[in-house]
């Protein structure tokens, strides 16, 4: 793992979309993996910026996102699908028909995880995926546990990612409970990984996952044998790094 500590959010953001949009300059037809949350606000900020300044070009960039709330429909507030749409899709000349958010209200949630991997393999693989680290350690929405899940799958919220997400909804009772992530090892096959976490609230799963024993109670630290992430943290995130 590469570990750059930068001063504030908005520094590790820039950063982060710098070496995106490297990337994108270097392949404009590459695979992107995305996250939602706050963390990768200011990210797209800067991705926007660069398209804005016409340094980058989305035309032919393909995304997938990591995961959906499972029971609320696309255009609901809080939907990812929304999220990816009014934070970076909206503001830049990416194709709708080139992003791809799981279904929240399909028929068929287990065929849909199926079909979401097979999509993956058919565009080639992702070949740089965004991750944001949840104060228990979880990526995408696979939660601390017994064991790591390979495939994109259906997952519980614990209480603590119910709990953390309860700030974006009017009440705790309106958070979803379910959601579609992709599996640890549809994460694992990106070819490349950035990993972004800022705060002091994140400092304690971020040293799991960099100096913690690979464990599956942090699904974060599995991310020790990927062969190249990079890792943009402010200060608060970093504290408690033995440097
Ligand atoms: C979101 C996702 C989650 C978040 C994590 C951190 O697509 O996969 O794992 O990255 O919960 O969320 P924030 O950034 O809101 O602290």
């Amino acid at each position: 793992m590469k570990v750059h500590i930068y001063r504030d959010k908005a520094q590790a953001g820039q950063a982060s979309a710098l070496l995106l949009a490297a990337k994108i300059i270097e392949n404009p037809d590459c695979v992107l993996g995305m996250a939602t949350g706050s963390t990768p606000l200011p990210t797209y900020e800067s991705l926007v910026e660069l398209y804005n300044q016409g340094i980058i070009d989305f035309g032919r960039v393909r995304t997938f996102n990591l995961d959906e709330y499972v029971g609320i429909s696309r255009s609901h507030e809080q939907s990812y699908f929304r999220f990816m749409f009014d934070n970076l899709f909206s503001k830049i000349n990416i194709k709708p028909e080139n992003v791809a958010v799981p279904n929240p209200v399909s028929a068929n949630l287990q065929d849909d995880c199926l079909s979401y991997d097979a999509a993956i393999k058919a565009a080639g693989g992702i070949d740089i995926q965004v991750l944001g680290i949840g104060n228990n350690g979880h990526i995408a929405f696979n939660e601390p546990g017994r064991t790591f899940t390979f495939a994109t799958h259906i997952v519980e919220l614990t209480e603590n990612t119910i709990e953390a997400n309860k700030r974006f909804f009017s009440s705790i009772d309106d958070v979803p409970k379910r959601a579609i992530t992709m599996g640890i090892g549809s994460i694992m096959q990106a070819k490349e990984i950035v990993m972004i976490a800022t705060g002091e609230a994140k400092a304690e799963a971020v040293k799991a996952m960099i100096d913690g024993q690979i464990d599956p109670q942090c699904p974060a630290s599995i991310l020790q044998l990927h062969p190249a992430v990079t890792v943009f943290l402010d200060e608060g995130a970093a504290a408690l790094l033995s440097r």
